[in-house]
């Protein structure tokens, strides 16, 4: 997807560059806090980011302000490596990077998944993973706005969420939904 390839490239700048990072923190902030009232994230959630990218400001955000073990996965090695350094860098522990792919992953042990918009296959993917994860567990589903949504390829069947929040006029995300695992 040519959104992927930009976002990875752009998070590659942003790692390097401290006003960028800066920038980005600012507009991940308001999202990422609405996911985490939305989904009621504690300290004692584990919590598995699918697709973290070179630079996972999500997941960094949800160690931050919730304390949280965060475990990040993407599925290009390329962005696991840069993303381990960077953290390292940041001298930011709580969060585990890993080379895998979404639907691949085992969630049984996560109380909370997160995935990213660019996440791809996204339907296949979200089945496979609530399908595995246990009882009771949270899902946070990222969906582009409207005027978006040709950029990405996220078809998700909203009318199962059990709730959402929308996001600002500003970020490109504009709903993340709530799915809960009953069984
Ligand atoms: C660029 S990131 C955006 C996330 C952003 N950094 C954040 O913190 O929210 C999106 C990442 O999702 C990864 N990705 C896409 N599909 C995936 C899948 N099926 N499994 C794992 N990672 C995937 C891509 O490799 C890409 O690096």
């Amino acid at each position: 997807m040519f959104i992927t390839k930009f976002t990875q490239k752009l998070e590659e700048y942003v790692q390097k560059n401290p006003l960028l990072y800066k920038i980005m923190l600012a507009y991940y902030k308001p999202l990422v806090k609405c996911e985490i009232r939305l989904a009621g994230i504690e300290c004692t959630d584990k919590v598995l980011c699918v697709g973290g990218g070179s630079c996972p400001i999500t997941a960094i955000l949800f160690r931050k302000y919730t304390g949280a073990d965060i475990t990040v996965i993407d599925n290009n090695p390329y962005c696991v490596k840069n993303a381990k350094k960077f953290l390292n860098k940041k001298g930011i522990d709580g969060i585990d990077v890993v080379c895998c792919e979404g639907i691949k992953t085992c969630c049984n042990n996560y109380s909370v998944v997160h995935l990213a918009m660019q996440v791809s296959p996204m339907e296949e993917t979200l089945k496979k993973l609530m399908k595995d994860a246990k009882t009771n567990a949270r899902f946070l589903v990222r969906t582009p706005k409207r005027i978006f949504t040709k950029l990405y390829k996220a078809k998700v069947d909203c009318n199962k969420a059990i709730n959402s929040t929308r996001h600002t006029l500003f970020a490109n995300v504009g709903y993340t939904m709530l799915f809960r695992n009953i069984k």
